[in-house]
């Protein structure tokens, strides 16, 4: 089956991805950068809180509420950075499939082929006899690397799988 091979409109993204960088970049030398630690106080209701103490707990010793808090402000930072159109992420994708299923090794391999310039590194992992495990390293415009994961995700035989977005820019 044939795939697309990169879109031109890549070369959009990547002009808007600059401007969107150097923006942000702007913003952020404005911002007066200080590693001192403000303290501010927090309202949840009781079972919320009960439920994060659980969650600080698992975390490890070395993990108090305001680490942890600290922790989800840079992953929710970091995920809402990578959603923004033009801007350079990483992207993992984990998928588990059977090898036994049709042309399906393939068909993963045509599309990685295709977009080889964003593809960095591909782990596979023999799970068992029949499935397989791959974690795909894509790098790339936002909107490219998605493009590219959905195609992967959308391809017959493909039982699960995730996209993890890092923001690199
Ligand atoms: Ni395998």
């Amino acid at each position: 089956m044939p795939h697309p091979t990169p879109n031109p409109e890549g070369v959009r993204f990547r002009t808007n991805g600059r401007a969107v960088s150097s923006k942000m970049a702007e913003h952020e030398s404005r911002r007066p950068k200080t590693n001192d630690l403000m303290r501010f106080s927090v309202a949840m209701p009781e079972d919320l809180l009960m439920d994060f103490d659980q969650l600080v707990a698992r975390r490890g010793l070395a993990k108090n509420r305001s680490e942890v808090i600290r922790d989800l402000v840079r992953e929710a930072l970091v995920e809402e950075r990578s959603s923004i159109p033009g801007m350079q992420v990483m992207g993992t994708l984990t998928i588990v499939y059977d090898h036994h299923s049709s042309d399906l090794n393939d068909k993963l391999h045509t599309i990685q082929h295709d977009y080889y310039d964003c593809i960095v590194s591909t782990m596979h992992v023999h799970v068992d006899v029949h499935t397989c495990l791959e974690v795909i390293v894509i790098r790339g415009e936002t909107e490219l690397v998605q493009t590219i994961a959905n195609m992967i995700l959308g391809t017959k035989g493909v039982r699960n799988g995730k996209l993890v977005l890092a923001s690199v820019g």
